[in-house]
């Protein structure tokens, strides 16, 4: 069994799209290029959504365009319709998401649309992604918890997810949005989505507002899951899920694998050093217990 687990960066989308203050694109630039400088493989870019919806991203054409990319990493960009596709490929994007909920009353609120037209307006893009050999992921919001519903069902969950996947996104992140879920939570919800689609073709991108992140990674690793979505220094949340807080923060992942045998390919020190560095940027205070354990070791 390989020990290697995928990381996917989703800091500068998922941690930026939620700050309120003015980010230049300097900064965007200058992480996206750090992270991929520190070993991911996978650094989400931006999202080409409408900037009435989220003005943070709005940039994201002049980010694509200014990044220096890497070999052998991926830039992906967050694509809700054929309009935002246009505009990822215009930005010579290699990889596009398009993102779902298992939740109507979320759907309804963050893209404006119910599952099923979400689904519609999602088959263009996945069309002509295949047909210009662009991979596509597929994101499935609320798989533990809704903000404006609670509870979801894992059948809806599955079905989401499968639609997905039968369209032909090569991987389904799994979000638990709001970051309310469990270990125990996390491994049922895996399971019942595993028995409809293969489990490599899983990730998990879990929110860390109740804390519960690492030990919702740990169950998915031993479900068989092999990629997670995270962000450095936790930024971040989804600015149409009230309350919900940032995602699991990369360093606490990495450390949390590299220290329980498992390999990511990414330089801890720095991960750690870029956190420290776009908190101070931010003027925030690191959401993470290594780079804050690091930090208070170091004076
Ligand atoms: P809508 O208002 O229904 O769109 O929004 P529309 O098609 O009726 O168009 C209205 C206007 O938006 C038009 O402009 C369009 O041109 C423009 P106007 O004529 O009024 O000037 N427009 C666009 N502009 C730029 N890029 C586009 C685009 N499409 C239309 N792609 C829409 C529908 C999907 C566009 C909107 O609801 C939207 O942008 N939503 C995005 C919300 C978002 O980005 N949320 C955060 C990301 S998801 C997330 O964080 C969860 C995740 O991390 C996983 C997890 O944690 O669960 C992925
Ligand atoms: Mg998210």
């Amino acid at each position: 069994m390989s020990n290697h687990i995928n990381i996917v960066e989703v800091g500068p989308r998922d941690g930026l799209q939620n700050e309120k203050q003015t980010i230049d694109v300097a900064t965007k630039v200058e992480l996206i290029e750090r992270l991929a400088d520190a070993g991911l493989k996978s650094v989400e870019a931006g999202a080409f959504v409408s900037p009435k919806w989220v003005p943070q991203m709005a940039a994201s054409d002049e980010v694509l365009a200014t990044i220096k990319r890497r070999d052998g990493v991926s830039y992906p960009v967050l694509t809700p319709n054929m309009k935002g596709y246009e505009g990822a490929r215009a930005g010579k994007a290699d990889t596009v998401a398009i993102f779902g909920a298992a939740s109507e009353s979320f759907s309804k609120k963050n893209i404006n649309a119910t599952i099923d037209e979400s689904l519609e307006r999602f088959q263009p893009v996945v069309e002509a992604a295949e047909a210009e050999g662009v991979r596509v992921r597929g994101y499935v919001s609320c798989v533990l918890g809704c903000p404006y519903e609670g509870k979801i069902a894992l059948a809806d969950v599955v079905k989401v997810s499968k639609a997905l996947y039968d369209m032909g996104c090569y991987e389904i992140s799994l979000g638990d949005t709001i970051g309310v879920g469990t270990a125990g939570e996390a491994r049922q919800m895996i399971r019942a989505v595993a028995g409809e689609i293969p489990v490599n073709a899983l990730a998990g991108h879990f929110h860390d507002t109740y804390g519960q992140s690492l030990a919702n990674i740990y169950a998915a690793i031993e479900e068989g899951v092999k990629t997670f979505d995270s962000s450095v220094s936790g930024l971040g949340g989804c600015p149409y899920a009230p309350g919900a807080s940032g995602n699991v923060a990369t360093e606490d992942v990495v450390y949390m694998l590299h220290g329980s045998g498992f390999e990511t390919g990414a330089d801890l020190d720095a991960l750690i050093e870029t956190s420290l560095w776009v908190s101070k940027k931010l003027g925030r205070k690191p959401a993470s217990n290594v780079t804050l354990a690091r930090a208070a070791a170091a004076t």
